[in-house]
């Protein structure tokens, strides 16, 4: 038995509004077939949250998402928004979401499913079977940082942000990267830049305090950030936690997924302190965007944003039976033959469209009872 759960939609901008449908279709699967039930609302975030509140995420949705067990969000910004004021920018919603919900630890996990090992940029056998998981700080550093800002300074003008990490910043992310990998392989690697930055030194040094005091169990190394992009695409394998800042965590997220085929793969939960419940304060949102080229056209593919449903089930509501159930079914749908666009080369014939890809997955569960 689950006790209740609520959880906030935010489906957002672009192909948000699309992918989140199908996810809505799983929910609903999990309420009829699993009595999983869940209280859903849903609210504006991003572009259309400006287009009716003039701000990307308003107070009272602030509010209701402090309060929830769960926040989905599918995707956030567009170019109709691109000359809006920098504060008022879609992005802006999701930023202040994670800020305030005090989500430090963003898991990105970059796994290969076998049906797609051949739709790698990388050989075959360097993807297949690749499962990785990167912790990215989402809180702090360079993209929180004071002072920031464009200055006057003599006849020209300045930009700046600041790159700056707190002690406890460090050691609080390093503690959920060390409990994920005991339940993985057990392996922590952290990336910086301890070679030019001393923000990167000082990470290094409480990374490994956090190591030695309380998980001398877990195999710890640390590399430099630029290196560790290099050996992402040169041997993938050779990791299973990455543990890095808010900035590199981004760069690197977005490489780690294109080695598993497509971006449009992958979830990832953001979580925070634990609430009063036991269950930890959480966003679960695809690494994709808002795909503006492609929204309203039924081309997205909504595995990502279903997937992370299957992290909120594992994280949030501990149903990670029921999570690897949803995996599974994606999974036999993929070696199933089933593809969006975006898993397809030019020549491959017709895709599925978003909804058919959600229908596609909500019958393999079907078929898994
Ligand atoms: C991500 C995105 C965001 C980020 C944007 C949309 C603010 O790129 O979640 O990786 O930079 O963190
Ligand atoms: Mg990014």
């Amino acid at each position: 038995m689950m006790s209740n759960a609520s959880l906030l939609i935010l489906p957002g901008d672009g192909i948000g509004p699309e992918v989140m449908a199908e996810v809505r279709k799983i929910i609903d699967w999990y309420g009829a077939k699993r009595n999983l039930q869940f209280d859903v609302s849903e609210d504006l975030v991003g572009g259309v949250a400006y287009d009716k509140h003039g701000t990307p995420l308003h107070d009272d949705t602030m509010a209701k998402a402090l309060e929830v067990d769960a926040v989905l969000l599918g995707a956030v910004g567009g170019p109709k928004y691109d000359a809006l004021d920098f504060s008022v920018k879609p992005e802006r919603g999701l930023l202040r979401l994670r800020k305030e919900m005090d989500l430090f630890a963003n898991l990105r996990p970059a796994q290969c499913f076998d049906a797609l090992a051949d739709f790698s940029s990388l050989k075959k056998d360097v993807v297949a079977g690749l499962d990785i998981m990167i912790v990215r700080e989402l809180t702090s550093g360079i993209y929180f940082g004071e002072p920031r800002g464009i200055f006057e300074e003599g006849n020209e003008r300045v930009g700046i942000n600041t790159q700056r990490y707190t002690e406890s910043e460090i050691d609080r992310v390093a503690r959920s990267a060390f409990e994920l990998a005991r339940r993985r392989s057990n392996k922590v690697c952290s990336m910086e830049k301890a070679n030019v930055m001393e923000s990167g030194i000082l990470w290094r040094e409480v990374v490994q305090k956090v190591h030695d005091e309380d998980y001398p169990d877990v195999e710890l190394s640390h590399m430099y950030a630029d290196a560790g992009a290099m050996q992402l695409c040169r041997w993938p394998k050779q990791f299973d936690v990455i543990v890095t800042d808010n900035l590199f965590g981004d760069l690197l997220s977005d490489a780690a997924a294109m080695l598993t085929g497509s971006l449009g793969m992958l979830p990832s939960a953001s979580l925070g302190a634990p609430m009063a419940n036991g269950r930890p304060k959480a966003l679960y949102e695809p690494v994709h965007g808002s795909a503006p080229d492609i929204a309203g056209q039924g081309k997205a593919n909504p595995i990502a944003c279903i997937l992370s449903f299957a992290m909120a089930l594992r994280y949030s509501f501990d149903q990670g039976d029921e999570a690897a159930r949803l995996e599974a079914a994606i999974e036999a749908v993929l070696a199933d033959g089933a593809r969006t666009a975006d898993l397809m080369g030019p020549e491959d014939g017709t895709p599925m469209s978003t909804s058919e890809m959600g229908d596609a997955i909500v019958a393999a569960l079907d078929a898994s009872l």
